[in-house]
């Protein structure tokens, strides 16, 4: 079990704790799933949440469904690059369509958020 202090995830924001990564979106609403991207395993605790509440990858802009742990838009890149990668978008999508990212449960017991 891990925590970390509520005030220290406020609304639109992205945090470790422990091996997660916990995101609050804009409604308040807490998600925490597991920190290393699809793609090629950037840290997601880096990342951003965009207008949609989805997490999005700071390496190449995956976007994952925080509710599923579905990839939901693929990389626009890889390695050093950021750009258009049609194909190469959706065979990486497609993979990680299928293999989610892990969720867990997340509590706000007192002014902790308890995973
Ligand atoms: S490592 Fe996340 S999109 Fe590339």
């Amino acid at each position: 079990m891990t925590s970390v202090p509520s005030s220290s995830v406020p609304p639109g924001s992205v945090t470790r704790a422990g091996e997660w990564t916990v995101a609050r979106r804009r409604d308040g609403s807490v998600r925490a799933v597991s920190s290393r991207c699809r793609h090629q395993l950037a840290d997601l605790s880096k990342g951003s949440l965009d207008a949609s509440g989805c997490l999005v990858c700071p390496w190449h802009g995956s976007r994952y469904d925080l509710d599923s742990g579905e990839m939901v838009a693929g990389p626009k890149g890889f390695l050093f690059y950021v750009g258009k990668t049609p194909g190469y978008t959706q065979m990486i999508k497609a993979y990680g369509t299928v293999l989610k990212l892990r969720r867990r449960a997340v509590r706000e017991v007192g002014d902790e958020l308890v995973l």
